[in-house]
């Protein structure tokens, strides 16, 4: 199995280029199957989430092409005949966005049998708000041996719902089954993430009527059919923010290129209260692009809670551990999403980090230097927070099983090679 070793204690600098966001890109492509029209995207990360999803289109007859762009991957995905509305347990259990194809299958095809999804191991993640919305909208829901079958044989009917929490799979998942309902649909308490704008704007350019995308009410006005078009995916505010902690830790300077600051607007000042330096800069022809340095003392303890956008994001959570892991004072960072987001906790251990956890809130003490070991990647975010604390450790660590970053971080090796991280992939 292949893995990752990093020389630490080397400082960074130069220009890394950000990535379109996979977060963005699963829902982008999912919506492909709402219309008979081709749909184009751009801007799209080379990961194996995004293959893992390319295979199960496939096999409900979408026609997936790529090809290798100086600016990620276009993907060229045409539904013009859906030929299986059933998502098998093998496909969707490797990765929990694919219960987003049942929505769009609902709405068009009256009916889709989807296994109930796996994905990263970080607590129950139920499909609950996505089946109670569903029902709302008219469907009859039955579960049965790990798969729920959803009908509608007349068609999908407008309907309010309001979300017990707000989701995100869920709220895109019901958008998506909107759009091809009868009449009107009033998502309420719906998550506000950006990824959300952009599939709203990617769905009204197919043809949708739809309003509200980053607020928590979302109209839909139901049409008979979508068409085609053609979307740039966003850059990936993960991506830029996991690197800005990468920079926060081994110190240097980095200028991330081709991101939106805006989207990180919680982020942005907390790194900076921990003497994160961050600078929004536009490096010519209306391309944004953030300025990391940290140079000289060691960075501050700040206190975080994840939240539901715009609040800070869950999936920085274990990178902003790595990097207070080596803070001045003392961090509590407490998880409010996922109920087994720690799971980081006993491998930065390993490098020598004080954490100790209670309940839903980890408190770091900081120490001065990490020390390189042998770690273990247990899920995808967790995995780029030991690559984070590697950067700034002393010595050379292993990250083992490194499969779990090849879902979200494209070319981390080389991104990170490109700004003098002394880093390579191992195979065997
Ligand atoms: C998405 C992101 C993921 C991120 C998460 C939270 C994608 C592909 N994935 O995941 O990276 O960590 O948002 O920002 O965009 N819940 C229920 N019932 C439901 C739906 C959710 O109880 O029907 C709970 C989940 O168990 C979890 C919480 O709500 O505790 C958040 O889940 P959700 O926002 O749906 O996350 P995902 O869309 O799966």
């Amino acid at each position: 199995m292949d893995r990752i070793e990093i020389d630490g204690g080397t400082r960074l600098s130069g220009e890394l280029k950000i990535s379109g966001a996979k977060n963005a890109a699963l829902p982008l492509m999912v919506a492909t199957l709402l219309s008979d029209k081709p749909l184009e995207l751009s801007h799209v990360p080379h990961l194996a989430d995004i293959a893992t999803l390319g295979e199960i289109l496939a096999q409900h007859g979408v026609e997936v092409t790529r090809s290798e762009t100086g600016d990620g991957d276009a993907l060229t995905l045409s539904a013009a005949r859906i030929t299986s509305t059933l998502a098998p347990y093998d496909l969707v259990r490797k990765m929990r966005a694919s219960f987003l194809v049942s929505g769009p299958l609902l709405a068009r095809e009256g009916q889709c049998t989807v296994s109930l999804p796996g994905g990263c191991a970080i607590g129950a993640r139920a499909v609950d708000f996505h089946l109670k919305g569903f029902e709302r909208l008219g469907a009859e829901i039955d579960l049965a041996d790990g798969y729920v079958t959803a009908k509608a044989p007349n068609g999908l009917q407008g309907a309010e719902y309001e979300m017990p929490f707000a989701s995100v799979g869920a709220t895109q998942n019901l958008m998506m089954a909107a759009t091809l309902a009868k009449g009107e649909t009033v998502l309420r308490n719906v998550a506000r993430e950006p990824e959300i704008v952009d599939l709203e704007k990617c769905l009204v350019a197919m043809g949708a009527k739809i309003e509200g995308a980053g607020t928590s009410v979302i109209r839909i006005e139901g049409k008979s059919a979508l068409s085609g078009a053609s979307h740039r995916v966003l850059p990936d505010r993960i991506e830029t923010g996991t690197y800005a902690m990468a920079v926060g830790a081994a110190g240097g300077e980095v200028t991330l290129i081709g991101t939106d600051a805006l989207n990180l607007e919680m982020v942005i000042p907390l790194l900076q209260r921990a003497g994160v330096q961050m600078e929004v800069i536009q490096v010519g022809d209306g391309i944004e692009a953030i300025k990391v340095s940290r140079n000289g003392e060691r960075h501050m303890g700040v206190d975080v809670t994840t939240e539901p956008y715009p609040g800070f994001p869950t999936d920085l959570q274990a990178q902003f551990m790595a990097l207070m892991a080596t803070c001045q004072g003392t961090s509590h960072i407490t998880e409010k999403i996922f109920e087994n987001r720690f799971m980081h906790v006993p491998e930065l251990g390993r490098l020598g980090a004080n954490i100790k956890v209670d309940g839903q809130t980890a408190t770091v003490q900081g120490v001065d230097r990490l020390k390189g070991a042998p770690v273990m990647a247990t899920d995808l975010r967790a995995s780029s927070s030991l690559i984070v604390a590697a950067l700034g450790a002393e010595g050379t660590t292993e990250v083992n099983r490194v499969y779990h970053l090849d879902r979200g971080f494209e070319h981390i090796v080389t991104k990170l090679q490109g700004v003098g991280a002394k880093v390579r992939r191992l195979t065997n």
